[in-house]
């Protein structure tokens, strides 16, 4: 459990808009001595004050690119702050404004239900290879696990060329937490959907014969995102009758079917970088987090975009780091303290790094 140091009440009670001035003077106090990472489904109020933005990809990368800056103060979610203490120096100290910010897909894969899959999978196929590779939201224990296993980590920003290399590696591939990035990307390196299973941790053999796991090239761990789960191949057909000739980009953490409908798939830095390419007068409909939706929408009023589902979800947990928060953070460190402190022991860090350079130099 993740005990954290409660934010004063007096924080708490501060409207949003007025913490300008008080954020600013404590970055500025702070100078080099500070980095702010920010995620690109933080909200407006709190991207603001990024030193740096980008994909889950861009952000491990940034953070081992500023040994200069004492504090990392990470606007994202619980894995990412994981991964920027594995990647950083050890002077380095990262700290997540509110530690309640994890990634409700990451939770899905317990590191101790994955080894008792990797467990039953290896008695019971003793003679094929079988290589782990985890999605970058997952637990430092889960890294570590496949830094011990000759496996990867991988991104959606460099899914295709860490899944080919995997497939490479041995005779199959046993990929988690997210069943939809794994199915999408293999599917587009040609692997036929006959050839992937689902693991339920919940079921004897997570719910597959002996038969079908042999036969399987893919085993895919039952886990999504409760944000890009609910964008539905539905919510396609409607956008394409509503706006002849947009174009549809998603999230790969988005279902199988949606991907297939839509005319492009890719992180969140690749859907930034389509828009940002794009000529004035281009429609587009994007199926990812609001925040980043409507942010592209603002800043590019040449083009017209919308998003692709009507519920448009917020992702609740990047949602929780606030103004407040980081105000509180930025001064406590101001004050010599270090709030929210995010350390992964050393033995986890070793083995997860050892998967992390893996992914870094493959990236
Ligand atoms: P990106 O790496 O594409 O930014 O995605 C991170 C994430 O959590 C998406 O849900
Ligand atoms: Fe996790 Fe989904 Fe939120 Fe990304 S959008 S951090 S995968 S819950």
């Amino acid at each position: 459990m993740l005990l954290q140091t409660p934010i004063p009440q007096d924080y708490l009670r501060l409207p949003s808009g007025s913490l300008d001035d008080r954020i600013s003077a404590a970055k500025a106090a702070l100078g080099d001595r500070l980095t702010i990472l920010g995620h690109h489904y933080q909200r407006d109020d709190v991207i603001r004050y990024a030193d740096f933005t980008g994909d889950s990809l861009k952000l491990a990368q940034l953070s081992q690119s500023r040994p200069q800056a004492d504090y990392i103060v990470f606007c994202g979610v619980h894995f990412m702050a994981e991964g920027a203490d594995i990647l950083s120096q050890p002077h380095q100290q990262v700290v997540l404004p509110d530690l309640s910010a994890g990634c409700s897909m990451a939770d899905m894969a317990h590191p101790d239900d994955v080894e008792e899959c990797w467990d039953a999978l290896t008695a019971l196929l003793p003679e094929q290879t079988l290589v782990p590779l985890t999605y970058v939201n997952s637990a430092a224990r889960l890294k570590a696990f496949v830094g011990r296993h000759s496996g990867c980590v991988c991104t959606s920003g460099n899914a295709d060329s860490i899944v080919a290399w995997a497939l490479e590696q041995g005779h199959k591939l046993l990929f988690f937490p997210d069943q939809h990035l794994g199915r999408n990307t293999c599917y587009k390196l040609g692997i036929p959907l006959e050839q992937m299973l689902v693991w339920d941790p919940r079921q004897e053999l997570g719910g597959n014969s002996p038969e079908q796991l042999a036969a399987a090239r893919v085993i895919l761990w039952q886990g999504y995102c409760s944000v890009h789960s609910r964008i539905l191949p539905a919510h396609v057909a409607r956008v394409r009758a509503a706006h002849p000739g947009v174009r549809v980009l998603v999230h790969p953490e988005c279902p199988f079917e949606t991907c297939q409908a839509s005319d492009a798939m890719g992180s969140t830095e690749y859907i930034i970088k389509q828009v940002q390419s794009a000529p004035a007068g281009t429609s587009w409909a994007i199926g990812t987090e609001i925040h980043l939706v409507s942010r592209l929408a603002r800043r590019h009023p040449e083009q017209t975009i919308v998003h692709l589902d009507d519920c448009a979800c917020q992702c609740a947990t990047m949602y929780r780091i606030s103004p407040q928060h980081l105000c509180w953070c930025l001064e406590e460190l101001l004050a010599g303290r270090v709030p929210n402190r995010i350390t992964v022991d050393p033995e986890t860090t070793l083995w997860a790094k050892i998967a992390l350079d893996r992914m870094l130099e493959r990236s």
